[in-house]
């Protein structure tokens, strides 16, 4: 028996919600094209981007009056896509099973979600929300050449903090990695009593510090950090963050990343701290895109590992255990 893909049932993030407008958006997942439109009341539709008529692809098309246009025959769908009107045959009442084909949608931290196959249990991967009287931001989306598990692993890895980000979050004279603690929890990791020495670890930096790092592994394509320097050193007091991360798998070998900021910090503009965060991701980018093989390798045999790679190889057993084929090799 063939076994369903369990990628297919987990929520992904597809876009952001601001950018969708008042015109469909192709989007796409899974190697699955998607059209986003919203309709008058503000909800948000994610259908397979592809007419049930002939094939053409519904993106390309127009909104109105609350249905969805293709642009080939101009066959209009209302909001549960289901056929309302066919001009060719105006006459014809359209059947029941004259639909495009509908998927799940959520709006949750800023990003539209989507499954493409419904499960109920499933849950969109949690982070800080507005109850932690945090500022919260979004920084992305960045296409990535390389497969969403590689940019998680990447994001989970410190060993590599004092050479591709030698100065900002790491120093040369400083590479050791202390043991830590890996734990697996009902959702999927937890790594706790991970330090780092770091010149400038935040925006508002004055000194080199020592910065304790939690790690959460919160889905197979989803993770968060909180960090937390030392006191005295940022100008800002009781300074925290949180750092989450979200990746949209497109094919086995290409993603799409967002960040999204919780920091202590009502003070700082939009673009200072996103701006930090681009000058670290645009660090990690060239090393990630360069990695071979793209897939992440599960067999550990493939790459070698020591002590300071425990959460990287936790990381790689966890999608082992949930069957993951999706961006692994
Ligand atoms: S292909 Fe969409 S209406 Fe014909
Ligand atoms: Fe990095």
């Amino acid at each position: 028996m063939i076994q369903p893909m369990i990628e297919k049932s987990l929520w992904h993030p597809v876009a952001d919600e601001r950018t969708l407008g008042s015109s469909p958006m192709a989007v796409s997942v899974l190697e699955h094209p998607l059209v986003l439109w919203r309709d008058s009341s503000g909800s948000v539709h994610a259908w397979t981007d592809r007419c049930p008529h002939r094939g053409a692809r519904l993106s390309m098309g127009q909104i109105a009056q609350d249905r969805l246009q293709c642009p080939y025959h101009g066959w209009q769908f209302d909001t549960r896509g289901q056929c309302r009107l066919i001009p060719a045959s105006a006459e014809l009442k359209p059947p029941a099973g004259y639909c495009a084909s509908d998927h799940p949608v959520a709006v949750q931290h800023g990003l539209i979600w989507v499954q493409l196959q419904a499960q109920a249990e499933a849950e969109v991967p949690p982070f800080a929300d507005e109850s932690s009287g945090l500022r919260l931001l979004n920084c992305g989306p960045y296409d990535v050449a390389s497969s969403a598990p590689r940019v998680v692993e990447n994001f989970l890895d410190m060993a590599h903090f004092s050479f591709v980000h030698e100065g900002w979050l790491g120093a040369l004279e400083h590479p050791e990695i202390e043991p830590y603690e890996v734990q697996e929890t009902p959702r999927g990791l937890l790594a706790t009593g991970c330090k780092a020495w770091q010149p400038r670890s935040n925006l508002h930096s004055t000194a080199a510090a020592q910065v304790e790092y939690t790690y959460e592994v919160t889905g197979p394509y989803s993770a968060f950090l909180s960090k937390l320097p030392e006191a005295g050193s940022t100008r800002l007091t009781d300074w925290r963050e949180a750092i989450g991360l979200f990746v949209c798998p497109l094919t086995a070998e290409s993603c799409r990343v967002w960040f999204r900021l919780a920091m202590a910090d009502h003070e700082s503009s939009d673009e200072a701290l996103a701006s930090f965060q681009h000058t670290i991701f645009c660090q990690d980018q060239p090393v990630l895109e360069s990695q071979q093989p793209k897939r992440l390798p599960l067999d550990p045999r493939s790459e070698l590992h020591t002590s300071a790679d425990r959460l990287s190889s936790a990381y790689r057993r966890y999608l082992r255990r949930l069957n993951i084929t999706f961006g692994v090799c």
